[in-house]
C-alpha cells in the first residue's frame, strides 16, 4: 500500500454534485450506480455518506460480490440494493444471498426469470426487469414481450418492481429530429411499458436515463429514477465535441484529486538514456521521478500524459515503471522541486482527468476503475 500517494476524496464534492444533480432532475429520485468498487473511489464509504448524509436509498452495483460486501460492512444502514448483471440464479447458494442480504437482482433474460419464478426460495423476490431496446446487451428483447406477459400471468404476477432500460450511446448529441439512437431507444422503452400496463400490470419504479442522458435532460419526466454513476462522481460523460459546445447542463466537480510525490529529480542533457531500454532526452532539461507507476495503475500506454507543478509542465518520457515514472520538465523547473513535493496528477477540475482520457482515446471511467488497491483512498471533507 502507498503512503503518500493517494486518491483523495472529497466528500463535500459528492454532497456539491448531489446538491446539482436534484436540480436537473428534481422530479426523479436517484438511483446511484456504484459498480466497480463505486467507479474506483471505494464502495463502503461511498455508499454511506450517501446513504446517510444525501439521503439516497437506492444503489446499483454489477456484482453480487460487491452488494455483499456492502450488507456486511454497513448492516444497519437502510437503502435498496440492486445488483446488474454478475448473477447466477441456478446457484441455491448464490440466490440465498439474494434473499439473506436483501439485493435485487436485475432480471435481463426470460431464462432468468423462468429460474426466479420456478424457485422456492426466489420467487417473492421484488421483480427488476430490464429491457433491451436495442443497445444488444442485456435486457429481454422487445420480440418477447409475448412470452413474457405469459410467464408472468402463469405465476400469478402482476405487479413489476422496477423496469428499465439502458442507452448504447447517450454521450451523444440526443434529438428528437434526427430519430437517432437514445431517442429510438426511448420510444421503445415507453412502449414495452404502455404495452405491460396494457395487460393489467402495475409498475412502481422505471428509469432509463443514466449520465450522458441526464446531463442532456433527457428521459426524465416519465420516469420515478435516475441512475447516474459518472456524473455524481462530478465528471461530465459526453463527448468532448458535446461537451465544449456547452450541451451539458453538468457543472458539477471531480471529488477526487489524484496526489503523488517526488521521489527524486535532477537536470540532464540531451541525448542522456533514460530508465528501461534507455530512450536517449529529446532535449536538456529537469528529470523528475514521481512515485506512481502501472503498479498504480498507470499503463505505459499513459504515454502523453502531462503533469503541472509551479506553472511548469512536465510530459512523461521512457517507459513507465511499476512504482515510478519520469517526467521531463524543462531545465528552469529545477529551482521549483524538492524531493518529497505533492505533485497532482489530476485535481478537482473536472477537465484535467476529462483530458487524460480523451488524449488517450480512453473513456474516464476506465481511468477511474483502473486505480489499483496499492493506491490508499483517502476521504475528506475540504
Ligand atoms: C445499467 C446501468 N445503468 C446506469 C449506469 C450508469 O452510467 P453512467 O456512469 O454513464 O451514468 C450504468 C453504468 O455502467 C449501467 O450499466
Amino acid at each position: 500500500m502507498r503512503f503518500k500517494t493517494c486518491l483523495k476524496i472529497n466528500l463535500n464534492k459528492l454532497k456539491e454534485n448531489y446538491r446539482k444533480l436534484r436540480e436537473l432532475a428534481n422530479s426523479n429520485k436517484v438511483l446511484f450506480v456504484i459498480k466497480s468498487n463505486a467507479y474506483g473511489h471505494g464502495i463502503v464509504p461511498i455508499v454511506r455518506f450517501a446513504v446517510t448524509e444525501l439521503g439516497i436509498d437506492s444503489f446499483g452495483s454489477a456484482s453480487l460480490g460487491e452488494a455483499i460486501i456492502l450488507r456486511t460492512s454497513l448492516p444497519d444502514l437502510q437503502f435498496d440494493l440492486y445488483v446488474f448483471s454478475d448473477l447466477e440464479f441456478e446457484n441455491e447458494y448464490h440466490n440465498r444471498h439474494l434473499i439473506n442480504k436483501r439485493i435485487i437482482p436485475v432480471i435481463s433474460t426470460i431464462r432468468n426469470l423462468k429460474l426466479i419464478l420456478e424457485s422456492d426460495l426466489c420467487k417473492y423476490i421484488p421483480l427488476c426487469l430490464k429491457f433491451d431496446t436495442g443497445m444488444n446487451r442485456l435486457g429481454i428483447k422487445y420480440a418477447e414481450i409475448e412470452e413474457l406477459i405469459t410467464l408472468l400471468k402463469a405465476h400469478n404476477k402482476s405487479s413489476l418492481f422496477h423496469v428499465m432500460s439502458h442507452f448504447a450511446s447517450s454521450s451523444s448529441k440526443i434529438t428528437e429530429d434526427s430519430g437517432n439512437g437514445p431517442y429510438k431507444q426511448y420510444q421503445q422503452f415507453k412502449e414495452i411499458k404502455k404495452i405491460l400496463i396494457q395487460n393489467g400490470f402495475t409498475i412502481e419504479r422505471s428509469s432509463m436515463a443514466n449520465s450522458g442522458a441526464i446531463e442532456q435532460k433527457f428521459a426524465l419526466e416519465e420516469e420515478t429514477h435516475i441512475r447516474p454513476g459518472l456524473l455524481l462522481y462530478g465528471l461530465s460523460s459526453l463527448n468532448k465535441e458535446l461537451r465544449s459546445s456547452s450541451n451539458s447542463n453538468w457543472s458539477g466537480e471531480n471529488i477526487s484529486s489524484l496526489e503523488t510525490h517526488v521521489i527524486d529529480f535532477y537536470k540532464i542533457k540531451k541525448g542522456d538514456p533514460i530508465g528501461y531500454g534507455g530512450p536517449l532526452s529529446p532535449r536538456d532539461g529537469t528529470l523528475v521521478y514521481l512515485a506512481y507507476g502501472y503498479g498504480d495503475g498507470l499503463l505505459n500506454f499513459y504515454n502523453k500524459l502531462k503533469v503541472e507543478h509551479c506553472g511548469f509542465v512536465g510530459e512523461i518520457i521512457g517507459r513507465i515503471s511499476m512504482d515510478l515514472m519520469a517526467l521531463l520538465f524543462p531545465t528552469e523547473a529545477h529551482n521549483h522541486f524538492n524531493a518529497g513535493d505533492t505533485v497532482l496528477i489530476w485535481d478537482h477540475t473536472p477537465n484535467k482527468i476529462l483530458s487524460i482520457a480523451d488524449e488517450h482515446r480512453v473513456i474516464p471511467y476506465e481511468i477511474l476503475c483502473g486505480i489499483s488497491d496499492r493506491v490508499p483512498r483517502v476521504y475528506t471533507l475540504s
